[in-house]
């Protein structure tokens, strides 16, 4: 099986930390060139961290996902600086729980933005780079198992319609470019410790037990959990999986 990544690049939206940093040490650790694109100011440290641990070239730029012309500049400059990515992680993304009956019009706004349509113009951008350079690719998708079940007991329907429409958009551009040769998946993770889950857990700190006693495998994941199943789809070795939505979450959504 070929999961080498020797000499492509990889686009990582949210790299600054979180599962989006775990899973680019890991394509690093696989051979690939490594941009991060994130909000935070860190995340050009974050991608020297990177390059120096793996030997691979590496660029960490600031980039709000919800802009569409500064998504298209990110990506033009990554093509400059490291080739024409041919794997892209969009690990941007943001939950805001609350009653349904009490979300603001800005709150909802928001969390779509981000999750859905930022998610659209790095994924819009990492094709068109592609289409242009007539390359194939892998477009790896961070939605959610909020996508397919309603998480309890906090409440976040905005954060579950988004990543629904996450694991469509993926089989919409799967179809679209599947004859262009560019793939596109999405993965649904379970509970994974990072941040994210670290805030909601600081405001309501028995929910981690809840969470956890409904998991199967009796833990939350760690991002690395989730390394393996990105590295099989950015490779070749999963060249005729496309348009697809891969659940990993230590068995929750299987009771
Ligand atoms: N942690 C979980 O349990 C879990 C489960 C399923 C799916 N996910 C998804 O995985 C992805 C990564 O989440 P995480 O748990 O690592 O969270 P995280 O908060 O640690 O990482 C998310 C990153 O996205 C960045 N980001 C947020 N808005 C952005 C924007 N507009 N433009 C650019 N970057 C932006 C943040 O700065 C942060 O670095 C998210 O899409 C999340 O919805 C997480």
């Amino acid at each position: 099986m070929n999961t080498n990544l020797n000499g492509r690049t990889a686009v990582i939206t949210g790299g600054a930390r979180g599962i989006g940093l775990a899973v680019a040490r890991a394509l690093a650790s696989s051979g690939a060139k490594i941009a991060l694109l994130d909000l935070l100011d860190t995340v050009a440290d974050a991608a020297d961290q990177v390059s120096t641990e793996f030997g691979v070239a590496t660029l960490g730029q600031k980039l709000d996902v919800t802009d569409q012309d500064a998504t298209e500049a990110a990506f033009a400059a990554i093509r400059e600086h490291l080739g024409v990515p041919q794997v892209l992680l969009t690990a941007a993304g943001i939950e805001i729980n609350g009653d349904s009956i009490d979300v603001t019009a800005a709150d909802w706004r928001k969390v779509i933005d981000v999750n859905l349509t930022g998610t659209f113009f790095s994924v819009q951008s990492f094709g068109r780079g592609l289409l242009q350079a007539g390359l194939p690719g892998s477009a790896i998708l961070v939605s959610s198992m909020s996508a397919e079940i309603v998480n309890v007991p906090q409440w976040a329907a905005s954060y579950n319609s988004s990543k629904a429409a996450v694991a469509h958009l993926a089989k919409s551009l799967a179809v679209e470019w599947a004859a262009a040769g560019i793939r596109v998946n999405s993965i649904a993770p379970g509970y994974v410790l990072t941040d994210l889950t670290q805030q909601i857990i600081d405001r309501e700190p028995a929910l981690k037990d809840d969470w956890v006693a409904r998991i199967p495998q009796g833990r939350m994941a760690t991002p690395e959990d989730l390394a393996g199943l990105v590295g099989f789809l950015a490779s070749d070795a999963s060249d005729y999986l496309t348009g697809q939505q891969i659940v990993i979450d230590g068995g929750y959504t299987a009771i």
